[in-house]
């Protein structure tokens, strides 16, 4: 199974996905990035997992990230902490099999420019009682492909936007490995079924 994690910053939940599948030797991955800049590529780097940098035309313009992808056989591509929109041609190539994690309980506090702290920041000035995370696929437009899972968090009167994005980022790194799990168990069940009948 290869999966693609396309991520433009930090990528602790890049790693922590790459980890959880150590001992899984059928599952591969590459990391794609869209900032050469990134500690997500030094993290990739140093679990070993080869890193791919792309510039907005490969995007968006001409289709050699797709066509990298389809060389790759790519069967599941995670989004982890990836600033730009998945164009069309993308998300045709890959039908829901694209996943993103979202730092809210969608469908609020998302859309274009609600990302990282922002988002936490909001919640906060808000005076939520709860945030959370959510999984869901991904579609052209941002936060609004279908939620396949949500795990919320319980804000305290005293919590600032910084402890809300550690809560958070703990709850991340302890589904998000899960879900994928279970989502590259449906594919390896889909390859074995297609084995059988060729
Ligand atoms: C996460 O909070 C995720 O929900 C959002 O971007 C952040 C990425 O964090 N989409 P990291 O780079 O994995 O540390």
């Amino acid at each position: 199974i290869q999966i693609a994690i396309f991520a433009s910053g930090n990528g602790s939940n890049a790693a922590k996905i790459i980890e959880h599948f150590k001992l899984q030797k059928d599952v591969s991955f590459v990391v794609l990035s869209n900032n050469a800049n990134a500690f997500v590529i030094e993290r990739a780097k140093r679990l070993g997992v080869e890193v791919a940098v792309f510039e907005k035309n490969e995007l968006y313009k001409t289709k050699s990230v797709l066509q990298f992808l389809e060389c790759k056989e790519i069967d599941l591509i995670v989004l982890a902490g990836f600033m730009w929109l998945i164009p069309s041609n993308l998300v045709t190539a890959f039908p829901d099999k694209i996943v993103n994690i979202h730092p809210a309980l969608l469908p609020k506090y998302g859309g274009k420019g609600m990302y990282g702290d922002n988002v936490h920041k909001a919640v906060i000035e808000n005076k939520e009682t709860n945030s959370g995370i959510t999984i869901h696929l991904v579609n052209e437009k941002y936060d609004e492909g279908q939620v396949i899972f949500q795990e919320k968090v319980k804000i305290e009167p005293k919590d600032t936007a910084e402890i809300l994005a550690h809560k958070i980022h703990a709850l991340e790194h302890l589904y998000y490995p899960l879900i994928i799990e279970e989502l590259i168990e449906e594919i390896r069940k889909k390859k074995n079924k297609k084995e059988k009948t060729s």
